[in-house]
């Protein structure tokens, strides 16, 4: 019977409240995510927006301005609703803050502090002891979101992995000490792709808005941004013509000639970007088309469906949980 009961995959993952995705959020992020899904074509699927987690940075008033419009994003770039069971993570808060807080036993103020990710977010000199304790929660309510829905398959980023041991830690240890109520959490290693500013180093980011493409943005915008953006003299590559050989790639442009007349010297630039854009225009203007004609109320039934299922699973697992702890 436990057997039976393994086999079942359960994928769960948690999507980040923030408002107007770049092409390097879709082919880093949305894409391999919704490729996951249709990899597992026989798993059950809770996908939430991580609306408490995001309270770790954001206010209150702008988590709530977007946590629906990151649906829409998400239903606009081709997730199935009818596939998940998508909700806002907020809507079973009271399952969540519970198992959270039963977790905690199983870690220390001095481990907490240890997660890179909690580094990562620390102001210029603040010591992990001076961030505020929701940052130090937040892996406890990471392991709490997946283990809620006894959770198999979690698809995952390289930067989130550290998390995802967390989570395998506390299950474990609730498994020891009470019975094995808990399946350990697999990554789902998803096609991460780094996409790089258009300008200069480093990654697309919503912080230097002159060097990402948005979804939102125009046909104009696109033209513009492609046209200005770094690339390379002839004959060489550099990591900047290279990203954007890769976002070519991901949207069906054909580089292979490309690139083999660019080594071979020859000026190839103006027609790559030419190619690029038209290619990226088609995709935008297609999402921003599919995007206006989603309405406020069919988001709202949909996460008001999804969070009954999620709801329906997480009081099954509280119930057991506090069961087996004899403390129900
Ligand atoms: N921390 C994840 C991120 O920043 C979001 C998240 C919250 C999540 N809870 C989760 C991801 C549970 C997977 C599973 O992207």
């Amino acid at each position: 019977m436990e057997n039976k009961a393994e086999k079942k995959q359960v994928l769960v993952t948690g999507l980040r409240p923030s408002a107007n995705l770049h092409i390097g959020n879709y082919l880093g992020a949305v894409k391999p995510m919704i490729e996951a899904i249709a990899a597992n074509p026989g798993a059950e699927v809770f996908m939430f927006v991580a609306d408490i987690h995001g309270l770790t940075d954001s206010s209150p008033d702008t988590i709530k301005q977007y946590r629906h419009e990151v649906v829409k994003d998400y239903l606009a770039l081709g997730l199935n609703p009818k596939r998940v069971s998508l909700y806002i993570q907020s809507a079973i808060a009271g399952e969540l803050s519970y198992l959270t807080l039963l977790l905690a036993r199983y870690t220390t103020f001095n481990d907490l502090m240890r997660v890179p990710t909690l580094k990562d977010k620390l102001k210029v000199n603040q010591e992990a002891g001076q961030a505020n304790a929701l940052l130090g929660f937040y892996p406890i309510l990471m392991a709490a979101d997946v283990l809620i829905h006894k959770g198999t398959l979690v698809p995952i980023g390289e930067d989130q992995i550290s998390h995802l041991e967390k989570m395998r830690e506390f299950g474990e240890k609730f498994n020891n000490e009470f019975g094995k109520i808990f399946p350990m959490p697999q990554p789902h290693s998803m096609k991460l792709l780094r996409i790089m500013a258009l300008k200069g180093d480093g990654k697309m980011s919503k912080s230097h808005p002159e060097g990402a493409l948005f979804l939102t943005d125009s046909a104009e915008e696109i033209k513009k941004k492609i046209s200005r953006a770094e690339t390379a003299t002839e004959g060489v590559m550099t990591p900047s013509f290279e990203s954007l050989l890769t976002v070519a790639c991901e949207f069906g442009v054909e580089t292979e000639q490309f690139v083999a007349d660019h080594l071979a010297g020859k000026q190839i630039m103006g027609d790559f970007k030419k190619a690029l854009s038209d290619a990226l225009v088609e995709f935008v203007t297609e999402f921003q088309t599919k995007r206006a004609r989603i309405t406020n109320e069919q988001v709202a039934h949909i996460v008001e469906e999804g969070a009954k299922a999620a709801r329906a699973s997480a009081e099954r697992t509280m119930q057991e949980v506090l069961q087996v702890m004899k403390f129900n």
